[in-house]
């Protein structure tokens, strides 16, 4: 490993990860550990140069008051405190989420060097990759999402042709984003990539199907089947590639954490497919994910994607799905998608989409009245998708949206654009 890390002991704070940015945003890579690590499970992490006790104002984790073992103040770090002194770490260095503070610890106290960038830890990883995986093979569902693209083109440097990418099609996919795989990884890229068109088994699936729980169900549930199908298929793979990043493992901000998410990671596949996982994006949080995509060279449209549910158009061709309305769904996303990038909002929209709904209004259309589709458009800002705010797009982009999707969309003849945070209502709209 070539960087030096500062190691965040994790005693409650929420604020760890912020912390643990601003490290990596000062060029010294940080994870984030238990409060009840060993000295020898510190000693034995790689290059540690410092440690960082952070517990928020009562060090409480999981409701329970927490100190950590006295021997990690001798374990030959420097140790210092962020929340409050203690009688070993007496000095509170409570201006530390300050640059000039952090940077006087890191580099003064700690001699670190800031040798933490992403062409280091590419090189790092395929390394570990190699060293992992030998000479088997390692199987990807490769969904065209920003962790699992960024995840095939890192083992793809590491491994080539070991690298077996399955590619399931549910038809629920937004336009071109299947072929869009297929054009960088196959044909660009020259990897090992199994596309399946499972169209028409989703859509039989979910025919008449109208309950949004259900049809997600029917959705990651088909989606393991096929995908299953597929892995049994190909012979000798001992490896399963995954696009865990840093936030799934510390979300909880417990050391449990890391077990339950994996665990949830890999639970739909059958229990006699035993594969060990590969998950070289572990230690990265999404921004960083989308450098790394950058610096292994695929195309900034898929790394900048913003963010697309598993159930895909599924969830927003409303209630039970007809090829029609999905073929909507899919159009004035396009057409939306198109006009918020000639625009610039593609940079700046957390999240934007269409949606419709599944019931027809009255309409003129060659000057005959008609029936058609409702096209409503969201456009939402948020920090964390819990909460979220509305984006105050310019009338005229929204009127030019309005026009080419009841021009280019031949069964839709009305758009609205929906005006409503999150609470109350949530994001999508199933
Ligand atoms: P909501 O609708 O809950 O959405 O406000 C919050 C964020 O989660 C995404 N979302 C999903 N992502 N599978 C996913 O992978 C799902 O079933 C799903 N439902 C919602 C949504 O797009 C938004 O970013």
């Amino acid at each position: 490993m070539k960087q030096d890390m500062i190691v965040i002991l994790d005693m409650g704070s929420t604020e760890n990860t912020v912390l643990a940015r601003q490290i990596r945003d000062l060029g010294v890579y940080s994870e984030i550990h238990p409060h009840d690590i060993t000295p020898e499970g510190l000693k034995a992490l790689n290059n540690v140069k410092g440690v960082i006790l952070n517990g928020g104002e009562n060090r409480v984790v999981d409701g329970v008051a927490v100190d950590v073992d006295p021997a990690i103040y001798d374990c030959g770090f420097p140790v210092i405190s962020v929340d409050h002194p203690t009688a070993k770490c007496a000095k509170q260095y409570a201006e530390l989420p300050n640059d000039d503070e952090m940077k006087k610890f890191l580099f003064e106290v700690c001699q670190a060097e800031a040798n933490w960038n992403m062409k280091n830890f590419v090189e790092d990883q395929i390394e570990a990759v190699r060293r992992q995986v030998g000479d088997k093979k390692v199987l990807l569902a490769l969904s065209g999402g920003v962790d699992s693209s960024v995840v095939a083109a890192l083992l793809l440097k590491a491994i080539g042709q070991q690298l077996v990418c399955v590619h399931v099609n549910h038809g629920l996919m937004r336009k071109n984003e299947s072929e869009d795989v297929v054009e960088v990884f196959k044909n660009q890229l020259n990897a090992n990539l199994v596309y399946v068109d499972a169209t028409d088994r989703f859509l039989g699936k979910l025919e008449n199907v109208a309950d949004p729980e259900e049809k997600r169900k029917i959705i990651g549930g088909e989606f393991i089947r096929v995908f299953e199908e597929e892995a049994r298929k190909l012979e000798g793979i001992d490896f399963l590639g995954q696009g865990t990043i840093y936030p799934d493992i510390i979300e909880s901000g417990t050391k449990t954490a890391k077990m339950v998410k994996s665990h949830h990671n890999v639970g739909g596949l059958p229990e006699d497919m035993q594969f060990e996982l590969v998950e070289p994006l572990l230690q990265l949080f999404k921004d960083e994910v989308r450098e790394c995509g950058i610096e292994l060279g695929l195309p900034p449209h898929m790394v900048y994607r913003q963010p697309f549910p598993g159930p895909g158009l599924g969830v927003r061709c409303l209630g039970a799905i007809t090829r029609d309305r999905l073929e909507a769904v899919r159009e004035s996303d396009a057409i939306l998608r198109e006009e918020f990038a000639k625009a610039g909002l593609d940079k700046k929209v957390w999240q934007y989409f269409t949606v419709v709904p599944d019931f027809k209004a009255v309409g003129v259309r060659n000057h005959e009245r008609s029936m058609g589709y409702m096209v409503v458009i969201r456009a939402v800002n948020t920090i964390d998708a819990m909460t979220a705010t509305i984006e105050r797009v310019d009338y005229d982009i929204l009127e030019k949206i309005a026009d080419r999707i009841t021009a280019e969309v031949p069964s839709v003849n009305r758009v609205c654009f929906e005006l409503t945070k999150k609470p109350v209502a949530t994001i999508e709209f199933e």
